[in-house]
């Protein structure tokens, strides 16, 4: 898909938040923990829950979407997932977590997904490990199975959000009591947390990222309304702040969750209102430059980063950006450059470094689902018209993107 973007002053009006891509993929995994139906309410149509849909039907399980609302049930899957499309989406990993649970053992190809530097998934199987599975890898495939040595305790090194969900799923339904350490706690992981409990499971966390988990034997299907896309709500609010001209709110969303992205909005000096379940984003002529570290939940969020370094292209300074989640998350830099953006990384730091600059359209490649979203934004900024390509991107993770964007005033056409 290519996409031509031209100059925007603002954007208006009222727009409304879908569910969470990050917490439905694994919500929808979860299916596979019961014979009973699930049904999932406020799932956003975008094309990697159609690709989940897709590799969970390959394995047996059924469904119907209507609206936003997925009704699905898993009566006996095949702990064999060896379609092709397993290498598309990272989120597949959580079939290991799922799989693990209900069959004990699982054949899976290697997860995909957005290429942002170096994303192993070595901490979910270390995991897996210490959850009493063995693990064979094999040239493209993993063969795990359940060999019943498990440990009482296991440790992330670092936050993990898939790890964390990957250990409820395998533990869950595991005799005795499984304490996970260092766990994340971002909102899609509670949100799970929840899910997991609705079905049956008993899942306590506490405010030290330590989550305890005590086995029960079954569990059963539930109704469960996935909470609003974080990472959705927040383009919109930096698309927004970064046009000089913006007045629009958002809605429905939970403002506690988006505190840090709300409070370095504010800082560049543009306005935030906090109303009930809605926020109303009030754009500045003169953005102020920040300084922003990138960090598991509070910490302003990875998924945002790209987005954050368009805006910032409009700020009246220079800008520094660390992201110490995904470091490798960059391809939008040299895609900004052709736009005339002066933003580079300082390599010996791994900072990056943005700095005022008049853009002028071009064209440009989108690399991955949220420097596609960041090359809009940017392209908007620009004067004259960008032209993206790759665009497609953006409909992994945003629904209807050209409709919303255009219902707020946005000028992109699909060519
Ligand atoms: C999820 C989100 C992604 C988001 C990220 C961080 C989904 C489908 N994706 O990705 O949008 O950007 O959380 O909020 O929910 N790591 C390892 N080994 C592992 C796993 C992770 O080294 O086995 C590292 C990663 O490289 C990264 C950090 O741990 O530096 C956190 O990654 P993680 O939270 O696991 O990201 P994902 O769950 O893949």
């Amino acid at each position: 898909m290519i996409v031509k973007v031209s100059k925007t002053t603002g954007v208006h009006g009222e727009l409304a938040i879908s569910g969470s891509k990050n917490a439905s993929l694994p919500a929808l995994c979860a299916s596979l923990l019961t014979k009973e139906w699930l049904t999932l309410e406020n799932v956003p149509l975008i094309d990697d829950i159609y690709k989940m849909l897709a590799i969970l039907k390959s394995i047996g399980c059924e469904y119907t979407v209507e609206n936003h609302t997925v009704q699905i049930r898993s009566p006996n899957p095949n702990h064999k997932v060896l379609t092709e499309v397993v290498g598309d989406i990272r989120a597949s990993y959580y079939l290991m977590g799922a799989l693990l649970s209900r069959k004990k053992k699982v054949l899976i190809g290697y997860p995909g997904g957005c290429n942002l530097g170096k994303r192993p998934i070595d901490f979910h199987l270390k995991a897996f490990h210490d959850l009493g599975y063995r693990i064979t890898e094999e040239e493209k495939f993993l063969h795990i199975v359940y060999n019943g040595t498990k440990k009482h305790r296991l440790r992330f090194v670092k936050e993990t959000v898939g790890g964390t969900i990957n250990a409820l799923f395998a533990s869950c339904r595991l005799e005795g009591v499984t304490v996970i350490e260092n766990a994340s706690l971002e909102p899609e992981v509670i949100d799970i947390i929840e899910l997991l409990n609705k079905m049956g499971a008993k899942i306590e966390k506490n405010d030290n990222h330590v989550i305890t988990v005590t086995g029960v034997k079954k569990l059963k299907g539930t109704m469960h309304k996935v909470i609003f896309d974080r990472m959705e709500a927040g383009s919109y609010m930096l698309l927004a702040s970064s046009l000089p001209n913006s007045n629009l709110t958002i809605y429905p969303v939970d403002a506690s969750l988006l505190r840090t992205v709300i409070s370095v909005i504010r800082s560049t000096k543009t306005k935030v209102k906090i109303m009930n379940d809605s926020i109303n984003i009030v754009s500045t002529e003169n953005l102020q430059p920040l300084n922003v570290l990138i960090g598991p939940y509070p910490f302003f969020p990875t998924d945002l980063q790209q987005i954050l370094s368009a805006m910032l292209l409009r700020a009246q300074g220079k800008s520094v950006i660390e992201d110490t989640v995904f470091p490798g998350r960059i391809s939008h830099i040299n895609e900004l450059k052709k736009l005339g953006g002066n933003i580079y990384l300082d390599e010996p730091q791994n900072k990056i470094v943005i700095n005022k600059s008049d853009l002028i359209g071009a064209r440009v490649k989108a690399h991955d689902l949220r420097c596609t979203f960041g090359l809009i934004v940017a392209g908007g900024m620009a004067n004259n018209s960008t032209i993206v390509e790759n665009a497609e991107n953006v409909l992994r993770g945003y629904e209807n993107p050209i409709l919303k964007l255009k219902s707020i005033g946005f000028l992109i056409d699909e060519i």
